[in-house]
């Protein structure tokens, strides 16, 4: 099972607002993510999942929390108390690649443990509090590069990966 991050970054860094707002509306960004999470589980923070205030379509949601008694009602949805589990969870169900889109806590923990990284790097700065974390460039290598208007997607996969 592949474990891949996907995230959209500003040229300093941000990806997000510390009251939970994406800095941008990138029309085409969006649906590159959607495109390709489209059918494979996504794993995200609390605090992510609270903004988009309900599950991605067409993907299993999957949403970490360290507080055991959170509860939300929806389909499509389940509730881990750490990355590891959900990835467990993941395993056994024998997806072939699950994504983890975030957001920054999620990101600084699961950047150690997964084995590629989409990243859109978008073409203008951003205000916002939420970054990414540093990317040992030592450890990956880049595959791809694709240029679009607003962004360039970089797919990097970790060095030692099979
Ligand atoms: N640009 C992008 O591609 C992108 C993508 C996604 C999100 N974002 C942005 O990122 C921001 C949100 O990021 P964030 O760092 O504030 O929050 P977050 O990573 O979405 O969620 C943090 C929460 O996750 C839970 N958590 C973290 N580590 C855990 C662990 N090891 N075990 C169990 N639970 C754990 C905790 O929930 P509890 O407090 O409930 O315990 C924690 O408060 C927003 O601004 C959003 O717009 C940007």
């Amino acid at each position: 099972m592949k474990k891949i991050i996907i995230v959209a970054i500003a040229e300093n860094n941000v990806i997000g607002k510390a009251n939970g707002e994406m800095p941008w509306h990138v029309k085409e960004e969006f649906k590159h993510f959607k495109d390709t999470t489209f059918g494979f589980p996504v794993i995200m923070g609390r605090k992510t999942f609270e903004t988009l205030g309900k599950p991605l379509k067409g993907r299993l949601n999957i949403v970490i929390t360290r507080n055991k008694n959170y509860s939300v009602n929806f389909d499509e949805l389940i509730i881990f108390d750490s990355l590891e589990k959900s990835f467990d969870y993941c395993e056994k169900n024998n997806y072939e690649k699950i994504f983890v889109i975030g957001g920054g806590e999620i990101y600084s923990q699961a950047i150690n443990l997964v084995d590629e990284m989409i990243i859109s790097r978008m073409k203008f700065s951003a205000e916002g509090e939420v970054v990414f974390p540093p990317i040992n460039e030592s450890d990956w290598e880049i595959e791809e590069i694709m240029d679009r208007e607003l962004f360039k997607v970089f797919s990097y996969k970790r060095k030692n990966a099979q």
